[in-house]
Parts: structure tokens; C-alpha cells; sequence
């Protein structure tokens, strides 16, 4: 099975909100992604709203060819913003304030409750929903119950491993993880802190459909891109005094 990659560009707008300007445009960066061969473009609308908002997502929903994946808390206040932009896939996720980034996957046991509401929700609204879980098989196995169409296995204690690590318990969670999302006909996609180094073993498990990878693209896009954006700056003094 071809393996899809997803490209989460929430560091454009990160840049962008730093200085409220209007570039760079999240818009331009997820075209780009589109034509260099993303499968999927995805955006966190958090609720501070520190880096999407909702314009972006309305915007790349008007423009993709992609699917676009929002993800979001499981709260009222995230349904009533999400759900009406349409996006194609939900990834709930858990969230707080405080948090740099996401920290660990959603406890499905413990929300069930709450999740299966939102779950119906976003059906009813044409929207397919995908859970941000730890590799842990009680999490799996109640995204089934709640009838979620895909799991997103939370893959950033691989990912934390140090260099010189061993990565193969956690590496063994994500595998029979995969292995009993398959089982319960639900998607299997893994993602959060991937890089050119460590993506290779998640990479190889063969139920992983998709992975979803932002910090080490955007990153990696600010070096190797930024020679050009110097002579292209260059260049443009030159033409003014030449
Ligand atoms: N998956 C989820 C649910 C996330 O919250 C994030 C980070 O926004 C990612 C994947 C991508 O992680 P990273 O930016 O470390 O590649």
C-alpha cells in the first residue's frame, strides 16, 4: 500500500501571527506542499487561536485539491467552529493552554462520553472524525466502540527517544497498535514528531496508511530555503541601484 503523507503547515501561521502581517500566507505554503505531493494538508485551529484561524481553514478548503484535516479539541466551542467550515477529516485532539505543542493522545476511555456526541456530530455533518491516541490497545479499541473512522497514533514518544535509545518497545506499541486499528476496520495514521532521521521504522509499519508531519518539514523549509530568499533579496537592491 502506498504510504500518504499529510502536511501540517501550523508553523507558517506561526510566523505569520508573529508579527500579524500577512505573510507568509498558510494559503501559498499549502499549495505548494499540494504540488510538491503532499496527500493531505493539515491545520490545528486551536482555541487560543495562536497560529490558523478560521479564515485559513475556510480558505484551504476553498482551494484544495487535498483533503484538508482540522484538528481540533472536543469541545462545543471547537464543534461550532469547525463544523461549519466542512473540513474532510476532524482530528480530535487533546489540548491546553499551556502546551507548546499537542501533549499525548486523547484518554477515549475516560472521555468516552463526550467523544461519542462529538463523534455523531461530525458524522451527521458529512465530517469524518480520526482520534489522536496514545499506542495503547484499551485507547483503539474504544475508537471503535465510538465508531471514529481512522485513529492517529500518537508516535512523539518514539519520537523523544534519544539517538543512541532503544526504540523497539515503543516501536512494538505502535506496531500491534496499527495491527488491531486494521483489525477493527478503522484507518491507521501516526504522526507527531517525525523527521528525516526517525521516519524510516514508523514509516515501515505496513498498516500505516498515512503519516501527518509538520515542525520537521517547516523547519527543514526555513534552511533550505533560505539562500534563495537572500539572493532573491539581493537581487532586488541590485535592480534598484544597478
Ligand atoms: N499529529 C497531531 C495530532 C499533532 O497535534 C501534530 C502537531 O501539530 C502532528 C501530528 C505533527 O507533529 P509534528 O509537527 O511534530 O510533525
Amino acid at each position: 500500500m502506498n504510504l500518504l503523507l499529510g502536511v501540517n503547515i501550523d508553523h507558517v501561521a506561526t510566523l505569520r501571527q508573529a508579527r500579524g502581517a500577512h505573510e507568509p500566507e498558510p494559503i501559498a505554503a499549502a499549495l505548494l506542499a499540494q504540488s510538491a505531493g503532499a496527500d493531505g494538508i493539515t491545520v490545528h485551529l486551536r482555541g487560543d487561536r495562536r497560529h490558523i484561524q478560521e479564515r485559513d481553514v475556510r480558505l484551504l478548503k476553498e482551494v484544495l485539491a487535498v483533503p484538508l484535516n482540522v484538528e481540533c479539541a472536543a469541545t462545543p466551542e471547537a464543534m461550532a467552529a469547525v463544523i461549519p467550515l466542512k473540513p474532510t477529516w476532524v482530528t480530535l485532539v487533546p489540548e491546553s493552554r499551556e502546551e507548546l505543542t499537542t501533549q499525548g493522545g486523547l484518554d477515549a476511555v475516560f472521555l468516552q462520553g463526550m467523544l461519542r456526541t462529538v463523534i455523531r456530530e461530525l458524522r451527521s455533518a458529512g465530517i469524518r472524525t480520526s482520534l489522536f491516541l496514545d499506542p495503547v490497545l484499551d485507547q483503539i479499541k474504544m475508537a471503535a466502540k465510538l465508531e471514529a473512522d481512522a485513529v492517529e497514533l500518537n508516535t512523539g514518544v518514539y519520537s523523544d527517544l534519544p539517538m543512541d535509545g532503544d526504540p523497539s518497545l515503543e516501536l512494538g506499541r505502535l506496531r500491534d497498535s496499527a495491527r488491531m486499528t486494521t483489525r477493527l476496520g478503522l484507518r491507521v495514521l501516526a504522526g507527531h514528531g517525525l523527521n528525516l532521521q526517525n521516519v524510516g521504522l514508523v514509516a515501515a509499519i505496513p498498516e500505516v496508511e498515512e503519516l501527518n508531519i509538520g515542525h520537521s518539514i517547516i523547519g527543514r523549509a526555513v534552511l533550505i530555503g533560505l539562500e534563495r530568499a537572500v539572493a532573491e533579496m539581493r537581487a532586488a537592491l541590485a535592480r534598484a541601484r544597478p
